[in-house]
């Protein structure tokens, strides 16, 4: 099955396609199908936004379409920056995870989680299918490590003492929040070979 995605960014197709492969999903990179397409990401949920990127896609492509968002949920800053992530304050990655370090200034509690959703809408009359994962851990007291991107310096998974950025992309493609949400998605397709909807309700086959 051919799936576009809904996305411009190189990493995240390499990793997607890697992860989906052997649910035997040819994964094709929206950047190079449709350079042109850019779609605002107005909702007030992950789930909201990658149905939102994922709708697009699937109508400009002419094919079904995955889409994923993500954030970083941050327990003393009641949840921000969440959908926020990318844009909480203008500028690089490092002047956002310097924004952050500022606002946990002498705060003892550090506990913050990443968040993925990824939502696939289907052609024909199949309902989209959106699952989500989760990575709890800490925030840095500074940044650390120099691999992967936005607050990756700054954030320690649990069970670690590093940082996403000193573990490296191996380490973070087998804990991540979107190598979990990918791993749900890799088995829901794997374990049923056929999706459809009758009366507006997804119907998952297991065996032929
Ligand atoms: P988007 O889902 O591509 O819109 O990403 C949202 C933002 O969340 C990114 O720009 C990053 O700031 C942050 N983010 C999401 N996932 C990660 C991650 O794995 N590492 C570091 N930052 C992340």
């Amino acid at each position: 099955m051919k799936i576009v995605l809904a996305s411009g960014n190189a990493n995240k197709y390499k990793e997607m396609k890697e992860a989906l492969a052997p649910a035997g999903i040819e994964l094709l990179f929206g950047k190079e199908l449709i350079p042109e397409l850019d779609v605002e990401e107005t909702g007030s949920t992950y789930a909201e936004n990658s149905l939102l990127k994922a709708r697009a896609w699937a109508e400009a492509a002419g094919m079904s379409a995955l889409a994923d968002d993500s954030g970083l949920e941050v327990e003393a800053l009641g949840g921000l920056p969440g959908i926020n992530s990318a844009r909480i304050v203008s500028g690089s990655d490092a002047d956002r995870t310097g924004w952050l370090l500022g606002e946990l200034k002498g705060r003892e509690n550090r506990n913050a989680r990443f968040v993925a959703c990824l939502t696939v809408v289907f052609t024909g009359s199949a309902q989209p299918l959106s699952v989500t994962g989760y990575c709890g851990g800490k925030i840095a007291e500074e940044p650390r490590g120099d691999s992967g991107f936005g607050y990756d310096p700054v954030f320690i998974p649990d069970g670690y003492d590093k940082s996403f950025a000193e573990l490296g992309a191996e380490i973070k493609e087998k804990i991540s929040h979107r190598a979990k949400a990918l791993a749900a998605l890799r088995q829901l397709f794997m374990r049923f070979n056929r999706t459809e909807s009758k009366g507006g309700v997804q119907i998952f086959r297991a065996g032929k």
